[in-house]
C-alpha cells in the first residue's frame, strides 16, 4: 500500500494563541484524515469517545459509505458479490485483492478442504464444557485452543500467514458445527471434502451417522450468501479488536479469539440472536407499537435489535440482500413464519416514525438474518457463531494487511480525571 502523503494542511489554533499545522491525508474514497501524531510533543492528545471520527489504520480491503449505504470489498459492491459470487470467491478477494479465476478458485477450495479436519484431541476440549454452554463461549475457547495446536510462533513471512489464513478459514466451520453437536449431545460429524464450503458446514451441522444426509441446494445457497454478507466490514468493534491484539504480535489464533469475544456482544454481532428473540417477544403485528414506544423511551434500556448503525445512516446494503434472500428461501422452502410479517411491519412503522428518521436508524445486517437462519434450521444460540465463522476471513485479511504493513503496537492514551499525587498517612 503506497505510504500516505499529506495533500493539505490543517491549521489548529488554541484560544491561548498556540498554533499548529497538521497534515491532512487523502483517502481514495471517503473522508480525508487529519494526522495528529505531532500533538503529543505539544503535550496535547485528541479525544474521541468510541472512536467515532478516528481512523485506526490505512486499509484497502473494504470501504463503507454510510451516508449512501454503499459497501465495497476491494471495490466490488456487496450486492454483486452476494448474488453472483460464492463466499470462497469473496474470501479469496479479501485475502488476495482480486477475484480468483477458475484455476485459482479450484486450488483455493482444494487447499481449504484439505484443512477442514481438526486434531482428534480437539474432541476432548468440549468435554470440559456443560452441554448448555453458550456456543460463543465455546468458540472463543476453541479458537484459542487452535493456538495451542499451532503454538510454533509463526515466522514473519507471507507463506506462513497464508497458511494460517487457510487453516482458520477451513477449521472455523468444523469448530462451529462441533459446538452445535456437543450442545445437543449428538456425535461430531467429520468434514466431507467433496462438498462445497457451505454444503460441508450444513452436513457437519445436521447429518447423523444413522442415515444419509443430502444437502438441500436452496439452503446451501442461502448459507453461502449469509457467509458472504458477513465477511468483512471495515474497522468494526471486532475487527479493530483483532488489530489491537495482533499489534503486540501474539499467535494469530488468539487474535481471532479476541474478535469472537468482541463480536459476541448484543451491540455488535450478538444483535442477530437478540433480534430474533425480540421478534419472538413481539409475536404479533398488533404489539409493535408497544415496542416502538419502548425503543423511544429514554428511561427504558430497550432498543430495536437489528436497527441502527455507527456508520450507516442509510439502509445497510447487506440488509437489503438479506431481506430479498429471506423471501426467496421461505418461498422455495414453502415455509411461512409470522416473524417475517412482524419484521416487515416493524421496519415499515419505524422507517415512518420521526424518532428513527431524525436519528437515521435503519435495519442493519442483523435484522433479517435470524429469520433465514431459523428457516435453515440453525438454533438461535448459534446465530452469532455463524457471524463469527463468516467474519473470520475479514479478521484474517485485516491481520495479514497489518502484519504486512506496519506492526505498530496499538497503545491509546487517556484523559486522566483521578487524584493528583498523594501519600499514605504517616
Ligand atoms: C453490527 O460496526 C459495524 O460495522 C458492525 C456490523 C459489522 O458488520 O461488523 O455492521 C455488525 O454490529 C451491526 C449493529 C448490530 N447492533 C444492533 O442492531 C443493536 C441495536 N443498535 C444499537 O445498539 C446502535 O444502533 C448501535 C450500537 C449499532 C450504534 O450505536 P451508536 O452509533 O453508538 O449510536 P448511539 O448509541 O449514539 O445512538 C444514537 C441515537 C441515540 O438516541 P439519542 O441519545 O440521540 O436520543 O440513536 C438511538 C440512541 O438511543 N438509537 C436507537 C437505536 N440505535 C441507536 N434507538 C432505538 N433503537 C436502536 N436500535
Amino acid at each position: 500500500m503506497p505510504k500516505l502523503h499529506p495533500t493539505l494542511t490543517a491549521e489548529l489554533q488554541l484560544s491561548d494563541g498556540r498554533k499548529f499545522s497538521l497534515p491532512v491525508y487523502q483517502s481514495n474514497l471517503g473522508y480525508d484524515a487529519i494526522g495528529v501524531e505531532s500533538l503529543q510533543k505539544e503535550k496535547l492528545f485528541t479525544y474521541d469517545q468510541g472512536l467515532t471520527s478516528t481512523a485506526l489504520c490505512e486499509s484497502s480491503i473494504t470501504y463503507i459509505d454510510g451516508d449512501q449505504g454503499i459497501l465495497l470489498h476491494r471495490g466490488y459492491p456487496i450486492d454483486e458479490l452476494a448474488l453472483r459470487k460464492s463466499y470462497l470467491d469473496v474470501a479469496y478477494l479479501l485475502l488476495n485483492g482480486e477475484l480468483p479465476n477458475t484455476e485459482e478458485l479450484d486450488a483455493f477450495k482444494k487447499e481449504i478442504s484439505s484443512h477442514y479436519m481438526v486434531n482428534e484431541q480437539f474432541t476432548r476440549l468440549f468435554q470440559g464444557f456443560r452441554r448448555d454452554s453458550h456456543p460463543m463461549a465455546v468458540m472463543c475457547a476453541a479458537s484459542s485452543a487452535l493456538a495451542a495446536f499451532y503454538h510454533d510462533i509463526l515466522e514473519d513471512s507471507q507463506k506462513s500467514r497464508d497458511k494460517t489464513a487457510i487453516r482458520l478459514l477451513a477449521k472455523m466451520p468444523t469448530l462451529a458445527a462441533m459446538c452445535y453437536k456437543y450442545s445437543i449431545g449428538r456425535p461430531f460429524m467429520y468434514p466431507q471434502n467433496n462438498l462445497s464450503y457451505a454444503g460441508n458446514f450444513l452436513y457437519m451441522m445436521f447429518a447423523t451417522p444413522c442415515e444419509p444426509y443430502v444437502v438441500n441446494p436452496v439452503l446451501e445457497r442461502a448459507m453461502d450468501r449469509i457467509f458472504t454478507l458477513h465477511a468483512d466490514h471495515e474497522q468494526n468493534a471486532s475487527t479493530s479488536s483483532v488489530r489491537s491484539v495482533a499489534s503486540s504480535g501474539p499467535n494469530p489464533f488468539a487474535c481471532i479469539a479476541a474478535g469472537i469475544a468482541s463480536l459476541w456482544g448484543p451491540a455488535h454481532g450478538g444483535a442477530n440472536e437478540a433480534c430474533i428473540k425480540m421478534l419472538e417477544e413481539i409475536g404479533t403485528v398488533d404489539r409493535i407499537p408497544e415496542f416502538i414506544a419502548r425503543a423511544k423511551d429514554k428511561n427504558d434500556p430497550f432498543r430495536l435489535m437489528g436497527f441502527g448503525h455507527r456508520v450507516y445512516k442509510n439502509y445497510d446494503p447487506r440488509a437489503k440482500v438479506m431481506r430479498e434472500t429471506c423471501h426467496e428461501v421461505l418461498k422455495e422452502l414453502g415455509v411461512t413464519t409470522p416473524l417475517l410479517e412482524v419484521a416487515m411491519e416493524l421496519e415499515r412503522i419505524a422507517l415512518s416514525d420521526p424518532y428513527f428518521i431524525e436519528r437515521k436508524l435503519y435495519p442493519n445486517v442483523d435484522f433479517y438474518s435470524g429469520i433465514i437462519l431459523q428457516a435453515i434450521g440453525i438454533p438461535t444460540s448459534m446465530f452469532t457463531v455463524i457471524f463469527a465463522l463468516a467474519r473470520t476471513v475479514g479478521w484474517i485479511a485485516n491481520w495479514k494487511e497489518m502484519c504486512e504493513e506496519s506492526l505498530k503496537i496499538v497503545r491509546p492514551r487517556q484523559i486522566y480525571t483521578g487524584y493528583t499525587e498523594r501519600h499514605i498517612d504517616k
